[in-house]
């Protein structure tokens, strides 16, 4: 039995991987002087082979803070014991018709470094922190086989359309204890979206 197991079983699992690797990890919010790791995290973590130049979400993420959509307290990183930031979470102005909401991405943890809890870690610590500033749900674009474990459902469970229909099957949310049944809608990204 790891530690966590008892106190907060919810969490064990991530607790127990991170305890395998022998791995510390804290979360935290970004800080001055952390875009350019971000950007490098980010860079390795959707990097493809023989491709030019940076991938177009680390750029994203760079476009996203020079943008009235960004929400600093939800640029979340995970350093290791060392300092060095091995992962990211960013959490943006979203909104379903008028409702501001969440966009939620990108999501990177460093190459060398997945499959040890960091991106859970990470996936946990930013819906807390949305759920304590009073957002009322998350929408994401991604792999409903990952985010599944987070609480997300695909989108239309609550009738909210994604920005194009053909993303259904891979456009989900997640709600937050703000959440009411009447935010129903067409969601939209904040613009930097629109550019990738
Ligand atoms: C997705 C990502 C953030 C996960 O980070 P991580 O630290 O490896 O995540 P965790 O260790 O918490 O969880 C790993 C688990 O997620 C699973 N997983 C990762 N990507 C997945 C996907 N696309 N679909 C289903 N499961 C996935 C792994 O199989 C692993 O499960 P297993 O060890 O039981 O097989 C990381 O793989 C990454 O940065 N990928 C490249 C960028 C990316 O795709 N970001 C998400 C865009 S929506």
């Amino acid at each position: 039995m790891g530690a966590g197991d008892d106190l907060c079983p919810r969490y064990s699992v991530v607790a127990r991987r991170l305890a395998r690797h022998g791995g510390i990890v804290l979360i935290r919010r970004e800080a001055a002087g952390d875009a350019a790791a971000i950007r490098a995290v980010t860079a390795a973590a959707f990097g493809r082979p023989g491709e030019a130049g940076p991938p177009a979400e680390a750029t994203l993420v760079d476009e996203l803070r020079a943008s009235g959509a960004w929400l600093p307290g939800l640029s979340l990183v995970a350093l290791d014991a060392g300092g060095d930031v091995i992962g990211h979470v960013v959490g943006t102005r979203g909104h379903v018709g008028q409702a501001p909401v969440l966009a939620l991405g990108p999501l990177s943890v460093h190459p060398d470094r997945q499959r040890r809890g960091v991106g859970s870690a990470l996936m946990h610590a930013v819906l807390g922190a949305g759920d304590a500033l009073g957002e009322p749900l998350v929408a994401l674009l991604g792999s409903p086989g990952y985010y599944r474990r987070f609480g997300f459902r695909l989108s239309g469970e609550y009738d909210i359309d994604p920005p194009r229909p053909r993303w259904r099957p891979h456009f989900q949310v997640r709600v937050l204890s703000a959440y009411r049944p009447g935010l129903r809608g067409t969601f939209a990204y904040p613009e930097p979206f629109d550019r990738t």
